[in-house]
């Protein structure tokens, strides 16, 4: 037997129109209701027509097309709704209309009936604040196409009474839905876990590091992500990603490891939102991004021996493979020669303060990136003191075997690091905040934002111990609260334990 009989969905909008489609294909019947009758239209119009083409393409049974166009009906007045024992709202986001909303609904519907919000910044607990019976009130937090995003938040009130919870999960699972339950917190739970990958890039462009089309191409090629940080900017729309940065800065008293990028408000003045607007980090032209120009460097003659600062024999292995190709040869001494190009390997460190330690030759070191992508896109990051003709013959160098090379500027951390350890840190707060258990969140992060692997995972993967020595040097040089690590990471770290250990212990 199905959680819900009947389930009214309010606003006909890009996500109301989703949920009825998800929970009548479901074999739920749905009323859809919205203020302007001719959306109610057009989104039945639209259901429908999505599900012919699936038919169409063999994607859905024919035979279950009428009986699933026929669950979805319009509910032209709310007082249509009365009869519904599960009523989601997905009006605009904006409180008063919220509570305005729930107050009519509770004197409408039975005294058991659900009423759930698919709010993504406002706080349950204050939604329900004006309801006669904040104990039925939840959030049901959907994510964009509702039938294809695989996964829901069920977010708890204060007030909330647990069974509704478990009806809302119980539901979402039927429909084939992950039910990510989560406490009322600032983003929820997935919104807060993708603070870290877009804001740390912003950060890291703010620096003058690197340009945009290098981060997303470093950060797709060496740890998997699907999409750039600065695609996905483009695709969500700047303003409505800027948005969510600003609500949960602000929802955390200004807390800076949430900091929104002062780069973000001269570019939304400019109309600069990305492929809505036709410009944002990429141009667009027909809906597709212009091809940035790569500019291939003039060959030049590597006419120097190469010193490589590692002692790790598959680092070396690798490097020294890459340099013969390229006809240079890798010193073996554990001092620099007097004419070696040095590569020094930094974990978390800059590549200054790496030379300033071990009393390298500034005009002839650089960095080379050996944590993640080294056989997918090659890093190399230079320092002031760098002498340019130097820097030339590493680059051809290091490209020997066509693995793309990409300079960057200095950088604690170089890109790939401080953004993975920015994700593993933030996950392991979340947990720590008990915002979600390890296995839920990250199923919750691959299902919702599509990484390769979860917080906690991609922590296990590349080395917590790694992850610290990243965090600690990111915090030593910036002395800024925002890198500050997890109490949850340094304990599972202190104590040999893999980071989705929980709090109980396995
Ligand atoms: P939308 O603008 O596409 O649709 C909203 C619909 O609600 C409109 O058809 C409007 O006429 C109707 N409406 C507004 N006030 C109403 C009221 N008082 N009573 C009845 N109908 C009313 O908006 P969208 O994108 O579908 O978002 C809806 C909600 O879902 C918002 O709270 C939003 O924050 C949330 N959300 C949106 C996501 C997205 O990717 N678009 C993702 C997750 C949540």
């Amino acid at each position: 037997m199905s959680a819900f009989k009947r389930v009214g969905v309010i606003g006909s909008g890009a996500m109301g129109r989703g949920i009825a489609q998800l929970f009548a294909s479901a074999g739920v019947e749905v009323l859809l209701h919205d203020n302007r009758g001719e959306a109610i239209d057009q989104a039945l119009a639209y259901n429908s027509d999505l599900l012919e083409r699936a038919v169409a393409k063999g994607r859905l049974d024919a035979d279950a097309l009428a009986p699933t166009l026929a669950r979805m009906q319009p509910a032209y007045s709310l007082e249509a709704l009365a009869g519904c024992d599960l009523l989601i709202e997905a009006i605009v986001e904006n409180l008063e209309a919220k509570q305005a909303l729930f107050r009519s609904l509770e004197r409408l519907v039975a005294a058991d009936a659900v009423l759930a919000s698919n709010t993504s910044s406002l706080s349950i607990s204050l939604i329900a604040s004006t309801c006669e019976r904040p104990q039925q009130v939840a959030g049901f937090h959907f994510f964009n196409p509702v039938p294809l995003m695989k996964i829901v938040e069920v977010v708890r009130g204060e007030r909330t009474d647990p069974q509704v919870i478990e009806r809302l999960a119980a539901l979402a699972e039927e429909a084939g839905h992950f039910a990510a339950v989560t406490p009322d917190s600032p983003g929820f739970l997935v919104n807060h876990a993708g603070r870290a990958y877009g804001p740390e890039a912003l950060r890291i462009l703010a620096e003058g590091i690197a340009t945009p089309a290098q981060i997303d191409r470093i950060l797709k090629d060496s740890l998997g992500f699907p999409m750039g940080p600065f695609e996905l900017f483009d695709l969500m729309g700047l303003d409505v990603s800027h948005a969510v940065m600003e609500s949960v800065h602000g929802q955390f008293y200004q807390d800076p490891r949430y900091a929104p990028s002062a780069l973000v408000p001269a570019r939304l003045a400019s109309g600069l939102l990305g492929r809505k607007t036709g410009q944002g980090f990429y141009t667009y032209v027909n809906g597709k991004a212009l091809p940035e120009e790569p500019v291939a460097p003039a060959p030049v003659m590597i006419e120097r021996p190469f010193w490589l600062d590692s002692r790790d024999a598959a680092v070396r292995d690798q490097v020294a493979a890459v340099l013969a190709r390229a006809g240079a040869v890798l010193e073996v001494g554990e001092q620099p020669g007097p004419q070696a190009i040095c590569l020094v390997t930094p974990l978390g460190e800059d590549a200054s303060s790496l030379i300033a330690r071990s009393q390298l030759p500034p005009q002839r070191t650089l960095a080379l990136e050996t944590f993640a992508g080294f056989d997918t896109r090659r890093v190399l990051m230079r320092q002031p003191a760098l002498d340019p003709q130097l820097l030339a013959q590493a680059r051809q160098a290091l490209g020997a075997d066509g693995v793309p090379v990409e300079v960057i500027n200095d950088s604690p951390g170089f890109i790939a690091q401080r953004v993975l350890a920015g994700i593993v840190n933030l996950g392991c707060e979340i947990a720590q905040r008990r915002i979600a258990a390890p296995a839920v969140l990250d199923r919750a992060v691959r299902l919702a934002l599509g990484y390769p692997h979860g917080p906690l995972e991609f922590g296990d993967h590349f080395g917590p111990q790694k992850i610290v020595r990243i965090l600690g040097a990111l915090h030593d040089l910036y002395q800024e609260p925002r890198y500050r690590l997890s109490p949850w990471l340094r304990r599972r770290v202190q104590l040999g334990l893999p980071l989705t250990t929980p709090e109980e212990g396995a």
